[in-house]
């Protein structure tokens, strides 16, 4: 039986109604879901899909009532985990109409507006962003071969460019030749390449990087960083150099922009610089976070050397309040990256594809929904100045927390927090930190994550969500302010209790071993991240003297 619109007439309101409350009650329920357990879901719904339908009532309550408590509020005032995705309502709406005029979107001939409007609202926030010229399309620029269009996430973006990247550099080593294609060949020789092929990050680089060379079949190898966390370009040119002596094929560099842990910028330049003395290394720069910032003019230094990059990704949804999906890609040469995507069916063929590039060549999906009407009414509706506005808010509230941090001398800052992410620690070892963080979530008030910076263990608090004022982060500095003295006051209990009996070094909480750290650590975090850094890290943390009374 057809549902008819007219039904949704009624039920949408509902709904939207539904949506509104939710969000202007946001901060009377808990940010967190109360103690569930995996499985929780499975016994309270129907084994089944239920034979008859069912109202549109019975179900949103079931939502409500069922799944809506295992869910983390993401928007929560209390919420500085993760980068937390937008839900601006102008993308909501986006979204909503991309469900509704039901499209394939895969070629131009499919839906011509689908494919036309992505690549303006990309060339509209590549100009916001001051992204170099190339990365413009025709539309914007007449000669430029680049272009951009979306990704379901950052982590696809890597993987479609890595793959490009692979391409061309098998491509170079056979003088321009690829056997995947050819009958009877079926890409065995090329398949010869990928053990040599080497691609490169930094220590604080996001896990996709790995994850997607691991997928690529070729061999990552992180970088290390500087005192400030950004890689260090003189140890990228040294490990090509090294690999290029043995053998290997140096093919693919990410630089991050705003790393996930510290909001680190690496020097774009220094490692494009790298990049250019080697032929054919292709430099992506991964700005799924930071490179939101480089529509603040203040911001445009953390840009510079963008020029060497032959593709960037960043992501709306990350830091411009825009809903998820949505990752922003853009490359230099769109006729040489749709080549290794370029796969011809009778069906797809259309009469102006010499004319326009059709968006199934930007990766692995096929079909795609209307995916750029979100940014169609977030950019209209917020405009430049309103995004503007927001980013100056979440630095200003990120630094009002950083400066809370500093006016306390039990705490110090560890990273650069002038964009909205803030690494702090209690001047004391990992040990006492990690009880610190523990004590913290187990309240389920707040929520932060652990992390890693200038190789110490961190707490990490990001204020990148539309909700979080000033006020809401003295609210949290108040609480992680009155656990720190707790954790304290159980350190001298404990400390009396062992000069009356126990040797000091059998107390738990005061124990100097950060190279354990890895192996305490239980909360969720970036594994792969954590063994990197402290693989770096050779010498055991002491702490400083000034690092001995909480
Ligand atoms: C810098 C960076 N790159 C990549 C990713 C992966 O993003 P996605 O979930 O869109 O794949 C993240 C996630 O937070 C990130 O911070």
């Amino acid at each position: 039986m057809a549902k008819n619109y007219e039904e949704f007439r009624t039920h949408g309101k509902v709904l939207i109604d539904y949506i509104c409350n939710y969000v202007k009650t946001i901060e009377k329920r808990p940010a967190f879901y109360e103690n569930l357990k995996p499985g929780f879901l499975a016994p309270q719904l129907p084994s089944d899909m239920p034979e008859n339908p069912e109202s549109f009532t019975n179900v949103l309550l079931d939502f409500d009532q069922k799944i809506l408590p295992g869910m983390v509020h993401g928007i929560h005032p209390d919420f500085f985990t993760f980068f937390g995705t937008g839900n601006a309502y102008p993308s909501v709406i986006g979204d909503m109409l991309s469900g509704a005029i039901a499209t394939v979107g895969f070629s131009w001939a499919s839906s011509p507006s689908v494919t036309e409007l992505e690549y303006i609202m990309l060339d509209w926030y590549a100009k916001a962003l001051n992204l170099p010229d190339f990365f413009l399309s025709i539309n914007s620029n007449k000669n430029s071969k680049g272009g951009g269009a979306l990704q379901a996430s950052a982590t696809d973006a890597m993987m479609s460019f890595m793959i490009a990247a692979r391409d061309r550099a098998i491509k170079q080593q056979k003088n321009g030749r690829r056997d995947s294609h050819q009958p009877g060949l079926g890409g065995n020789e090329d398949a010869a390449y990928l053990p040599k092929l080497v691609c490169y990050a930094s220590v604080n680089a996001h896990g996709c990087v790995e994850k997607v060379a691991n997928l690529c079949m070729v061999k990552y190898r992180s970088v290390k960083v500087d005192a400030d966390d950004k890689m260090k370009a003189s140890a990228l040119e040294n490990a090509i150099r090294e690999d290029l002596e043995n053998g290997f094929i140096p093919f693919f560099v990410v630089g991050t922009s705003g790393t996930t842990e510290q909001g680190a910028f690496d020097e774009l330049d220094k490692i494009g610089e790298v990049c250019s003395k080697f032929q054919g290394i292709w430099f992506h720069v991964d700005a799924s976070y930071g490179g939101n910032f480089f529509m603040l003019p203040s911001k445009r230094y953390l840009s510079v050397g963008l020029n060497y990059a032959d593709s960037i990704n960043v992501n709306p949804n990350k830091l411009l309040l825009t809903a998820a999906d949505c990752t922003c890609a853009w490359v230099k040469d769109v006729q040489g990256f749709v080549e290794a995507f370029d796969v011809e069916a009778l069906y797809l063929k259309h009469q102006y594809e010499e004319s326009i590039v059709d968006l199934r060549h930007w990766g692995t999906p096929l079909s795609r929904r209307f995916r750029s009407l979100k940014l169609f009414f977030m950019f209209r509706m917020y405009g430049l100045e309103g995004f503007q506005a927001f980013l100056n808010k979440v630095i200003d509230v990120g630094e009002h927390f950083a400066t809370l941090v500093t006016s306390d001398s039990r705490f110090r800052v560890k990273n650069d927090a002038k964009n909205g992410i803030v690494c702090f620690r209690l001047n004391r070892n990992d040990h006492v930190n990690e009880s610190l963080l523990k004590m913290i979530n187990d309240t389920k008030k707040i929520h932060l994550l652990p992390t890693i910076c200038k190789k110490k263990m961190c707490l990490r608090f990001v204020v990148n969500r539309e909700y979080c004022s000033e006020a809401q982060v003295k609210r949290a500095w108040l609480l992680i302010s009155h656990y720190a003295t707790n954790l304290r006051d159980e350190i001298k209990r404990r400390r009396a209790l062992s000069i009356e009996g126990q040797a000091e070094e059998n107390d738990e909480l005061n124990q100097e071993n950060s190279l354990n750290f890895k192996d305490r650590m239980t909360i969720e975090t970036n594994e792969s991240a954590v063994k990197k850094s402290i693989q770096d890290d050779e010498t055991p943390t002491v702490a400083p003297k000034d690092e001995s009374a909480v």
